[in-house]
């Protein structure tokens, strides 16, 4: 158990990435939203899937997983399997293994370490964002909008050393309400804390932080717009943005 989070099995396989606190961070903000029957969530960026998973046993939705890693969609069946909970895994770049595809909720913890450019293959796929952090994050905020289900929710995890006001502004743009739902302080981590010069030098990094934030930025899709008497009527307030 890590929190109140709910407590779900797994493992981690050989060269898969180990949830951490973020993982967990953006499982209980998971479990905080609600979900009718038939609901559909997507983890993308999945890893072995225990955010997606631990929300999909707490709320009976359906789960689909995706992420370039072969061994984490093989790691994502394992531990739904674990878990009972039903699961489609897909191996692929964000969204391309999704097209067309509308959700409920989307949970993503993608890379979001500043510094060096994503690499192709190899473990640091996990971690590496580019100069900004925000290689695959900015991807991910730019397709979520066409990828929810009117009223569906985006999740997604980042430090705030890579901005999360571009995050809600990104939502906002994709006319989804957007809010900062969670928070959690730590110390830096190791790969923060071995770049802290350079990072400082470029301003991602205050002189002489020693913590960092992790945020989750949660973007509502409007609700399904009625058609009354030939006028268009949007059920819930166009976007609205702010830092929670
Ligand atoms: C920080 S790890 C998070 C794993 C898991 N969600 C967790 O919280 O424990 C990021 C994951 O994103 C995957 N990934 C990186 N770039 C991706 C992309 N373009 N499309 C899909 N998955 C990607 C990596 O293989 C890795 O499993």
């Amino acid at each position: 158990m890590k929190g109140d989070t709910p407590q779900v099995r797994g493992v981690v396989l050989p060269g898969a990435f180990h949830p951490l606190s973020d993982t967990w961070l953006l499982a209980r903000a998971g479990c905080r939203e609600r979900l009718g029957p038939g609901a559909r969530i997507l983890e993308l960026c999945a890893g072995p899937a225990f955010a997606g998973i631990t929300v999909a046993r707490s709320s009976g939705a359906h789960l689909t997983t995706v992420d370039v890693s072969r061994r984490a969609v093989v790691n994502a069946r394992v531990n739904a399997l674990l878990n009972r909970v039903a699961i489609r895994a897909r191996r692929g770049d964000l969204f391309s293994a999704v097209a067309g595809e509308r959700f409920d909720l989307i949970l993503a913890n993608p890379p979001y370490v500043p510094g060096q450019r994503p690499p192709r293959s190899g473990p640091a796929r996990a971690w590496e964002a580019g100069d900004d952090g925000r290689a695959v994050l900015d991807q991910l905020c730019v397709a979520a909008p066409e990828h929810l289900r009117p009223g569906g929710v985006v999740l997604i995890v980042h430090s705030e050393v890579c901005d999360a006001q571009a995050t809600l502004q990104a939502y906002a743009d994709g006319d989804l309400a957007a809010d900062v739902v969670a928070r959690e302080r730590g110390p830096l981590g190791p790969l923060l804390r071995a770049r802290r010069t350079e990072l400082e030098q470029r301003g991602l990094l205050r002189p002489g932080q020693e913590e960092e934030e992790v945020v989750v930025v949660r973007g509502r899709a409007p609700n399904a717009v009625v058609e009354r008497g030939g006028a268009m009527l949007a059920t819930v307030p166009r976007a609205r943005s702010k830092v929670g």
